[in-house]
């Protein structure tokens, strides 16, 4: 396929990138704003061509639309943290952005992708979400996801877009910005830098290994059906404070680094999918989460020139005014 990739610099869009050229030979347009997540050097190496902008900006999208089969949009601000401090470009970015996006997709008739969160469901003490759970967000980042799958689904419903909704839990693997919970512990764990644990640490979290949902995003992309939504948890969930224990345990760090900290605003207790509607189309987790959580340690431990760049430039201003001390 030819296909246009927006935010596929970042984390999960660069590993579906990869996924997309090793399985499928796909000819590929990125189309990023290279933000402080986004990285050139997640796509080294990668035969694409690269397009900086944002997905704001409609002249740029006409642009790097031409020829292209199917757009895949992953490009959105996704710390929740951050959008508590300052919401404005979530706002930007999910609503405005994905309006242009969806234009140009209509005035193509190309398929369309919008790459969604299990938050926009909420919280779940018991059980799971199902794609007709009511959506009800509780943050900045939730609220504008959720905006912009419902605009995507007003876009199937009006105008006959074939446009479809991928909805993950949480990621975890190799190239993720260091501000998430799991990269985060580990690059802190090997530099001796204390563990911030948001409240009781016993929010649960379903964790997901990137190249898993990158191949489900493929099988909607492929076999979904225009106008559904499609979740995909991954297979094992597990409570934060377990999380950042086996992460001491992988690094041989020292179990005194662990700190309870400020719990984070509106904090959902947790997340929960059922994914059989997209195990329908023919996908299955492979990775299990004690397997892939050592294998994306192994991976940290093995690339620090992906990330000793991050860890000495903006990110220590944004740590320090986060957690309101400086790393180490
Ligand atoms: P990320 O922050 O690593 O990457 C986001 C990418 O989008 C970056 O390359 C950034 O430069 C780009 N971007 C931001 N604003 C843009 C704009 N206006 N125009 C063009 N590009 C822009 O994020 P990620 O974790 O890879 O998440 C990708 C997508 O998957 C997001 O839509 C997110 O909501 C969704 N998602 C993430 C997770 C997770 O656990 N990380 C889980 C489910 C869904
Ligand atoms: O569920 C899918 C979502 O997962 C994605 O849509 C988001 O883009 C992604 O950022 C992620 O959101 P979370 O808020 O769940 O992820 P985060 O890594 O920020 O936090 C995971 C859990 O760990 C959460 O309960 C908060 C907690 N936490 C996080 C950090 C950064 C801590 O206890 N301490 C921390 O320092």
């Amino acid at each position: 396929m030819r296909l246009l990739v927006c935010g596929g610099a970042g984390f999960i869009g660069s590993n579906f990138v990869r996924l997309r050229l090793a399985e499928h030979g796909d000819e590929i347009v990125v189309l990023d704003k290279l933000t402080y997540a986004g990285r050139r050097e997640n796509l080294e190496g990668l035969d694409v061509r690269l397009v900086h902008a944002g997905i704001e900006d409609a002249e740029a999208v006409a642009g790097a639309l031409k020829g292209v089969d199917a757009i895949v949009n992953f490009a959105a601000e996704t710390h929740v943290d951050r959008s508590i401090a300052e919401p404005g470009a979530f706002v930007t970015t999910h609503a405005v952005g994905t309006w242009v996006l969806l234009e140009a997709a209509r005035e193509r008739a190309v398929r369309y992708v919008q790459v969604s969160t299990d938050e926009v469901y909420g919280s779940i003490e018991e059980g799971s979400f199902t794609e007709s759970s009511p959506l009800a967000p509780s943050s900045p980042y939730s609220a504008t996801k959720a905006g912009a799958d419902l605009l995507v689904s007003s876009y199937f419903h009006t105008y006959g877009l074939p446009a479809l909704i991928c909805r993950g839990s949480n990621n975890y693997g190799p190239r993720q910005y260091p501000e998430k919970l799991i990269p985060l512990m580990v690059l802190n764990a090997l530099h001796g830098d204390t563990l911030p644990v948001y409240g009781d640490g016993m929010q649960v979290r379903n964790w997901l290994y990137v190249e898993d949902f990158a191949r489900a995003i493929g099988h909607v992309l492929a076999h979904g059906a225009p106008g559904e939504a499609y979740n995909v948890g991954g297979p094992d969930e597990c409570p934060n404070i377990d999380v950042v224990r086996r992460v001491i345990e992988l690094t041989g760090a020292d179990e005194s680094l662990l700190e309870y900290v400020t719990d984070r605003p509106g904090h959902d207790r947790r997340y929960s999918l059922g994914s059989e509607k997209v195990r329908a189309l023919g996908w299955e987790a492979r990775v299990r989460f004690a397997d892939g959580l050592e294998q994306t340690v192994a991976w940290y431990r093995d690339n620090r020139a992906w990330w000793e760049p991050i860890r000495s430039g903006d990110y220590m201003e944004y740590y320090r005014r986060q957690y309101g001390r400086a790393l180490g």
